[in-house]
């Protein structure tokens, strides 16, 4: 299924592309705020496969192809034969031909590649254990709107090797930014993914991380999936909440980000994802339009009425 357009990983759009994107999404958001109508996909059907939990990534998918003039449906594990062994290249093969996009959620990146393979539709990764593009799309969105271009400043991320970490480094490669990381001893990202990486500085120093940064952000210690190591983790991440006193060897008008769900007195202090520094509802929201513009890309390409 070669000329299909799937969104698998950050890296599978260009510099061009979003920068299209993020002007679409801004015009989307403009005409939802203004309750204007835009419908372009009646008729059109977009499948969810959850095999992890959501309230953002449902929502904001399931809102966003509604608004659009189409219909999402939602199918998890439990309830689909993908929980009694159905192969996914079946299920690929089955949903392609019922509907015009597939959003998945799940655990390793190489199932969602093998349903992209069989599909004969877009196939967007809605998080995997490696990657969770569409949540950086929003967070960059997210920046842009505050701040104005993401080129050439500098992102710090607080937490471990995981997969926003590592969709953080292939956004920075992308688009032109710098990335300075601090992970607990034993939690960084893979040797092999850190080298080879000019834009990427990655120690175990919180301050030296945020350092100057415009952007602070940070996620849970545990990630789905993870959840035996949650104790150990706990032990390990100690010193690396994100609190006002981090925060205040950022640059003056950093923004602090956390994808959410949020575990305020763990990862992140009260004082710091309540305040004013804070855009979380923003970057939650940004993700209905930021996904609008990337639904429409793939199905219709580079629209810009
Ligand atoms: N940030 C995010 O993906 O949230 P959900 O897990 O609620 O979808
Ligand atoms: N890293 C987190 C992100 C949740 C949106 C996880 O995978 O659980």
């Amino acid at each position: 299924m070669t000329d299909v357009k799937h969104y698998l990983k950050f890296s599978d759009l260009t510099h061009d592309d979003y920068q299209h994107l993020f002007e679409r999404a801004r015009v989307l958001k403009r005409r939802h705020i203004r309750r204007e109508l835009y419908r372009p996909l009646v008729g059109r059907v977009m499948s969810m496969i959850f095999e992890k939990n959501s309230t953002r990534t449902r929502v904001s998918f399931e809102a966003g192809m509604s608004q659009l003039g189409g219909h999402a449906m939602f199918l998890d594990s439990k309830s689909s034969q993908l929980g009694r062994g159905e192969p996914i290249e079946d299920t690929a093969r089955v949903l392609s031909r019922m509907s015009d996009i597939i959003m998945i959620r799940t655990f390793e990146q190489s199932l969602v590649e093998r349903l992209a393979a069989y599909s004969r539709v877009p196939v967007i990764n809605g998080l995997t254990n490696e990657y969770h593009p569409c949540q950086i799309l929003a967070d960059i969105f997210t920046f842009i709107e505050q701040r104005g271009p993401i080129q050439g400043k500098t992102v710090a991320w607080i937490g471990d090797g995981n997969n926003m970490s590592r969709t953080w480094l292939e956004a920075a490669r992308v688009l032109g930014f710098s990335l300075k990381v601090a992970s607990p001893a034993g939690f960084e990202l893979p040797e092999a993914e850190r080298c080879d990486a000019p834009m990427l500085t990655a120690g175990n120093d919180p301050r030296a991380a945020v350092a100057g940064a415009h952007l602070v952000t940070t996620d849970v210690f545990t990630s789905m999936g993870y959840e035996a190591e949650a104790a150990e983790r706990l032990k390990a991440f100690a010193g690396y909440q994100v609190d006002e006193a981090l925060m205040s060897h950022a640059a003056a008008d950093a923004l602090f980000m956390h994808c959410l769900p949020a575990h305020r007195g763990e990862e992140v202090s009260a004082g710091v994802i309540d305040g004013p520094q804070s855009v979380v509802w923003d970057e939650a929201e940004n993700r209905m339009h930021v996904q609008k513009a990337l639904i429409e890309f793939l199905l219709l390409g580079r629209v810009n009425d």
